[in-house]
């Protein structure tokens, strides 16, 4: 059956690795029997020029009537003086919530040939493999009340509400065990329940679900120490799950593991693994339009797709080996270049792996 997928290539460098990931898509279409169509729309400030706001109708339909998302990066200088409601990156929270993304999976995976772009001792990251599991529809992110307020003596404050509901844990839980079912077996759940109702609350749950998977080993971390052990010894983790603004923050901290935040994928899924897939790293607008931008983490990000949305794993590692093989031969956008290896620009890059899909 012929899937859809919605192409949402949004601001900045958005465009560029977007162009390159649907380069191999067309490349799986051609010669390997992928069957998809592709569309796209405007998504992020981009559309906010268009049609004076982030989100149009027209787009959100478009996702939501598609099997998976394919989306680049929101946000840009030139956009960041509009009201909350109209910045680039209400659009991403609105497809996320809308579409019910509530597991969201940013593995981090050190390329051998990338040991030395680390910003940490080879030996500290060498052979990194962790996964983490980040909660993506609540927490601090969505909860309400939210605001600004005027207080009794005048001063204004600015307010948040940190929450999750059983529910929400349990099946973001879930899918953290299930996928350590299929790696290490272990899940290491990350919180502030030495603070925390809502953390108190987090665990709770946690341990309950891990009842159903006596096979994988669960641990309990705070999140400031969960900081620290991820660089002191970041091999120790296999799946980490985590609330949504924990798990943003963590996320962040684990790509630079891997050398370059250009490399990482991320795959945003509903109940029924309808997906949105994006790399983790931004729109990056002072390196926009320059043929720069380093587009693995996109193309990676429609290996997952492949991988979980549109059931074609052997694509997908079709992918993965190529992006390896193209690593192999040194070739490097700027994000990884280190002395020795092909500098190369974003379009090359693309080229390179797409010719490499053997
Ligand atoms: C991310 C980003 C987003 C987030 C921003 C752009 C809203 O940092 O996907 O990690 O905070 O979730
Ligand atoms: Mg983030």
């Amino acid at each position: 059956m012929t899937k859809k997928i919605a192409v949402l290539p949004g601001d900045g460098i958005g465009h560029e690795v977007t162009a390159e990931a649907v380069k191999v898509l067309e490349r799986l279409r051609r010669d390997f029997g992928l069957k998809v169509t592709m569309d796209s729309a405007p998504v992020g400030g981009t559309a906010y020029d268009v049609y004076h706001h982030p989100l149009p109708a027209s787009t959100l339909a478009l996702a939501k009537q598609a099997d998976a998302v394919l989306l680049g990066a929101v946000g840009g200088y030139k956009w960041d003086t509009l009201p909350r409601e109209l910045r680039p990156e209400k659009a991403l929270l609105a497809l996320r919530s809308e579409l019910q993304l509530f597991a969201n999976l940013r593995p981090a995976i050190l390329y051998p040939q990338l040991a030395s772009a680390s910003t940490l001792r080879a030996d500290i990251v060498a052979g990194l493999d962790l996964l983490i599991v980040r909660e993506l529809t609540g927490d601090i992110y969505f909860g309400e009340p939210r605001g600004t307020r005027t207080l009794a003596n005048g001063e204004r404050e600015g307010f948040n509400t940190m929450k999750y509901a059983e529910h929400e844990v349990e099946r973001v839980a879930r899918v953290a065990f299930i996928a350590a079912r299929k790696r290490n077996k272990k899940v290491c759940s990350v919180d502030k329940a030495n603070v925390l109702e809502a953390s108190g609350l987090w665990r709770e749950v946690v341990i309950r679900v891990a009842e159903d998977f006596q096979d994988v080993e669960l641990s309990h971390m705070y999140v400031d120490n969960a900081a620290m052990q991820l660089v002191k010894a970041p091999k120790q983790f296999d799946v980490i799950v985590t609330g949504n603004i924990f798990g943003d923050i963590l996320s962040d901290e684990a790509s630079m593991l891997t050398g370059s935040i250009g490399m990482l994928p991320s795959a945003s899924l509903d109940a029924q693994n309808k997906g949105m897939y994006e790399p983790i790293h931004g729109s990056a607008p002072d390196i926009a339009g320059k043929n720069c931008a380093n587009p693995i983490a996109t193309i990676l990000s429609v290996a997952m797709m492949l991988r979980y949305t549109l059931g074609e794993p052997m694509l997908a590692e079709r992918i993965e080996r190529a992006v390896s093989k193209v690593l192999d031969q040194g070739l490097r956008t700027a994000d990884i270049y280190t002395e020795g290896m092909t500098k190369v620009g974003t379009k090359e890059m693309g080229d390179a792996i797409t010719q490499g899909l053997m």
